[in-house]
């Protein structure tokens, strides 16, 4: 199965698909985890990435699709892949088709978590994320048992630098002059199926699976 989760910043993506991927036996391809990765390593990429991911500014799209093309390459995406958060943009769509194409497979399904603009503002600057293993929390929604320090592996909670009040507010108008257009390119193809994430993680979860049972 090839799946695309889609939403704006904070409604979830990441928090389902660390769900969803174990029970599909596929990876998990997090576009903004590959660019935190390559910042925190420092490397020529990560170093490119940063100018914009700390703004709230999407990386332009030849450098996102040439990581993409990247990891799907690779052997374990053979079974399948959940992509989260790419393609974000009508160009980085056209080049995931081709790209698919080239491979010889196809996008089965569209996920939408659909959250109002007024709730992601919490979600971002509630959320805390594991400085070691990358899971992730919130303050009052999903605590961790220890304030401060991860159920997983006992790293140490902080921040995301791009979740405070205003770069998410630069985040959520790059998503929606950018990215919310690309709903109707899905629904077009007959591929976008939406949930409502304003439940809560588990009724979220359990909506997903029933429409990858579909
Ligand atoms: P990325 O890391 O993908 O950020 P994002 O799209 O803004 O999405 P988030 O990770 O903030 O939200 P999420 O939907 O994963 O929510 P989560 O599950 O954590 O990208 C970061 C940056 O990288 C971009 O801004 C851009 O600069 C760059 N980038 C990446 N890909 C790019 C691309 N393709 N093109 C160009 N640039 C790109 O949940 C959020 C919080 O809510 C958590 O605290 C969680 O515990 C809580 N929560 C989750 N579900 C629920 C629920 N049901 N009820 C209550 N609380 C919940
Ligand atoms: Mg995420
Ligand atoms: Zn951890």
């Amino acid at each position: 199965m090839n799946i695309i989760f889609m939403g704006p910043p904070g409604a979830g993506k990441g928090t389902q698909a660390e769900q969803i991927v174990h029970k599909l036996g596929i990876p998990h391809i997090s576009t903004g985890d590959e660019l935190r990765l390559a910042m925190s390593q420092g490397t020529p990429l990560g170093l490119e990435a940063k100018q914009y991911v700390n703004q709230g500014l999407y990386v332009p799209d030849e450098v996102m699709i040439g990581i993409v093309r990247e990891r799907i390459s690779r052997p374990d995406s053979k079974s399948g892949f959940l992509l989260d958060g790419f393609p974000r943009t009508i160009p980085q769509a056209e080049a995931l088709d081709q790209l698919l194409v080239s491979l010889g497979k196809r996008i089965d399904l569209v996920i939408y978590i659909s959250v109002a603009r007024e709730q992601l503002l919490d979600r971002t600057t509630g959320r805390r994320i594991c400085k070691e293993c990358g899971a992730t929390y919130h303050i009052r929604n999903n605590p961790p048992k220890t304030e401060g320090r991860c159920d997983r592996c006992s790293g140490e909670l902080i921040q995301r630098p791009d979740d405070n009040e205003q770069k998410v507010a630069t985040r959520l108008d790059e998503y929606f002059t950018k990215t919310a257009p690309l709903l109707k390119y899905y629904e077009q193809k007959n591929l976008l199926q939406q949930v409502d994430g304003e439940q809560d993680i588990q009724a979220v979860t359990g909506q997903i699976l029933s429409l990858l049972r579909d």
